[in-house]
């Protein structure tokens, strides 16, 4: 137990009665009322944050310098080579590479790959393609985590609204979070409701993730469920919303050769976007953007 002149647990170098009292008081009464609460590790100090923000600029670079190249006619070995360059002539190290296993430095997910493609050679972009291009960055130890939809030539209508209602289904999901307010199944819920109506479906097996000292932390964030349920969601979290919508159904599965790309069973479009994120005292903030 830590006694209010004693430092903060966070590291801050602060009193605790100057910096995460108040806050671990308001986490108790709230468990007390039944609430999930976050753990200790999934609530970022301010040097976590900063070191997040960093990095999650040489993430943005990387993906702006894709927008401007990206084009028919390109291999997703090509996306690849352009993103490494890129993150390690900033400092950086891409963070998929070797991440249990996976051989390339970012996942490209090529119309029916619903997340996780293996940028090759002789995965070719032709015209109509819709890709996913998703990256994870690190920084001296920080890592960030966005990917954007990006369209090839002339795509179908259908294709377009895809990817126009999976953008604004993370923005649902984004707008959902109020701090000490909202639940990690509001976010789902928001998400499932905007990519319903519209006729689509959700992936349910993959979903956000808390981010920052690793690629993947906790908390898990469906892209589907109910309101009210969940964790509550606290300044200093620091996660991410990346839907995976489907045009068809909402089965998939893996590629049993390369261990990795996960496709749409019944071979419809599958778009993606995906934002790193901050609950702050007043609301959220993208960091990724
Ligand atoms: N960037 C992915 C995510 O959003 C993680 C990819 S892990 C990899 O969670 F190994 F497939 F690259
Ligand atoms: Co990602
Ligand atoms: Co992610």
């Amino acid at each position: 137990m830590l006694n209010r002149n004693d430092k903060c647990w966070c590291g801050s170098g602060l009193k605790y009665k100057q910096c995460h009292l108040e806050f671990d008081e308001k986490l108790k009464k709230l468990k007390h009322q039944g609430c999930v609460v976050p753990t200790r590790s999934m609530i970022k100090t301010n040097k976590q944050i900063e070191g997040i923000k960093k990095s999650a600029v040489i993430n943005k670079g990387l993906l702006d310098l894709i927008s401007e190249h990206i084009r028919e006619g390109m291999s997703t070995d090509e996306i690849n080579s352009l993103a490494h360059d890129y993150t390690i002539s900033h400092g950086g190290i891409p963070a998929d590479l070797n991440y249990n296993g996976f051989p390339k430095s970012l996942c490209t997910s090529v119309n029916n790959v619903v997340c996780h493609g293996i940028p090759s050679k002789n995965v070719i972009l032709k015209n109509g393609d819709i890709v996913n291009v998703d990256a994870t960055t690190n920084l001296h130890g920080y890592y960030s985590d966005s990917s954007r939809m990006f369209e090839i030539g002339n795509v179908s209508e259908k294709a377009k609204k895809l990817i126009d209602v999976t953008k604004e289904c993370l923005y649902k999901g984004i707008e959902a979070v109020k701090p000490w307010n909202s639940f990690l199944g509001d976010i789902g819920a928001a998400v499932q409701e905007h990519a319903e109506n519209n006729g689509f479906s959700v992936v349910r097996e993959f979903g956000g993730h808390g981010v920052g000292l690793k690629i993947h932390e906790d908390p898990f964030v469906p892209h589907f469920g109910r309101k009210g349920s969940g964790m509550i969601l606290v300044p200093g979290i620091v996660f991410t919303i990346e839907p995976m919508i489907n045009s068809g159904s909402r089965e998939i599965y893996i590629d049993k050769d390369d261990g990795w790309t996960v496709f749409t069973t019944d071979g419809s479009l599958s778009a993606q976007w995906e934002h790193t994120l901050l609950v702050t005292e007043t609301g959220i903030e993208i960091i990724s953007k």
